[in-house]
């Protein structure tokens, strides 16, 4: 409606020296910035690799990844011609797992068409799988020093605080006014380093809970720091409440075996393995599905039923539990007995269960189920 300030409307004049802001982050970037693998070697390669995994997860998290990473794929050209289960694999544990088939893609289209070279077109690179605006930015700004601004989580952070910002950062046209705000701030002349000191403030100094401003070296230039309100800044409205999935997973598993699934190749951990498992219905019970699903009737005391599990997945709040029955498979499941389209079912020895990419809910009742057997 005309007239009318739009919730979202953000009209922030920058009132500072805005030169001596840029200095006086770099400075403290160049004494304090932490030793990163990624940033003693910087080629676009390692800057793609370490990018992909700091998507959504902090640096101490991806950091035995990387390393695991790099010794195995140390060019773009390896990787672009490794499999995807491996690349999975190595990826395990970390989440988000469509980053790894993404980054595959995304090598092998590298190779072939870019000749193994990285463009440095901004409108060409945010058509490669896995690679969006603030991506795209990242790496051209940190690998070919292209002057575009990067607004991750640590940046909206540091961002709202400066400028006493308390829209809500759930609305992207926030966003897109925050990524106006660091545009403006943007040190041209250096603008790899200017982005990841920003980001680097926000992991050390300008911390979601505690920040320390007293150490701060943009202290000078932020609203909410002399305001000393940091904590209003910046401001999420409350989620959508997640959907709840509920799941019953089998551990069939004898002595030394253990029946693993590979999920199917597209939606939800397209490809990660698992233990071969079904969704319960709203009012569903653990034995009614049993009594429903199986060739023989419900297992005898043959079985045990672990605890319940959660796990949380952007959109889906998983609810599971696991069923160890001591025999072989064809005792109990037919063939189309999962609803999910599994792409294979292995019977496989505890020693290589590490050799399969293993999604994080069912790698913890994988873990359940070997430290509690030897009780049983
Ligand atoms: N998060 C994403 N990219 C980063 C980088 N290059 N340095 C620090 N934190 C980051």
């Amino acid at each position: 409606m005309p007239g009318i300030a739009d919730k979202t409307d953000i009209t922030v004049e920058i009132n500072f020296d805005v030169a001596a802001f840029r200095s006086g982050l770099l400075e403290w970037f160049d004494k304090n910035a932490r030793r990163l693998p990624w940033r003693s070697e910087k080629n676009w390669y390692v800057v793609l690799l370490s990018e992909f995994m700091l998507q959504q997860t902090q640096v101490e998290q991806a950091l035995p990844y990387y390393k695991k990473f790099i010794a195995q794929y140390p060019d773009i050209n390896k990787l672009a011609r490794a499999d995807e289960q491996d690349i999975l694999r190595l990826w395990a544990g970390l989440g988000y797992y469509s980053r790894a088939r993404n980054l595959l893609k995304t090598a092998k289209i590298l190779k072939d068409q870019y000749n193994s070279r990285f463009p440095g077109d901004y409108n060409q690179v945010i058509k490669l799988p896995g690679i969006g605006k603030y991506t795209a930015s990242a790496i051209l700004s940190i690998a070919f020093q292209k002057p575009l601004p990067v607004v991750d989580g640590n940046v909206i952070r540091v961002l709202t605080r400066l400028f006493a910002i308390d829209k809500d950062i759930r609305n992207n046209k926030v966003i897109n006014s925050l990524t106006g705000l660091a545009q403006q701030l943007l040190d041209n002349r250096q603008p790899g380093n200017h982005n990841e000191a920003m980001m680097e403030i926000g992991a050390l100094i300008c911390k979601v809970k505690n920040p320390v401003c007293n150490i701060c070296p943009l202290f000078d230039f932020c609203a909410a720091g002399k305001g000393n309100n940091w904590y209003n800044f910046p401001f999420k409205s409350s989620p959508v409440s997640k959907r709840i999935l509920r799941e019953l997973a089998y551990i069939f598993s004898d002595n030394n075996h253990l029946v693993l699934a590979q999920r199917p190749a597209k939606g939800l951990l397209a490809s990660m393995w698992e233990c071969p498992s079904v969704i319960l219905a709203d009012e569903e019970t653990i034995e009614g599905k049993l009594k429903k699903l199986f060739l023989a009737d419900t297992p005898d005391d043959n079985y045990v039923i672990s605890p319940l599990f959660r796990h949380s997945y952007s959109h889906i709040l998983l609810h599971y539990q696991a069923i160890h029955i001591n025999s072989a498979i064809e005792n109990y499941c037919s063939k189309d007995h999962w609803q999910r389209d599994y792409q294979k079912l292995e019977n496989i020895p505890f020693g290589e269960i590490s050799n399969y990419p293993i999604h994080t809910a069912h790698m913890k009742l994988i873990n359940w189920f070997l430290k509690t057997k030897s009780q049983r």
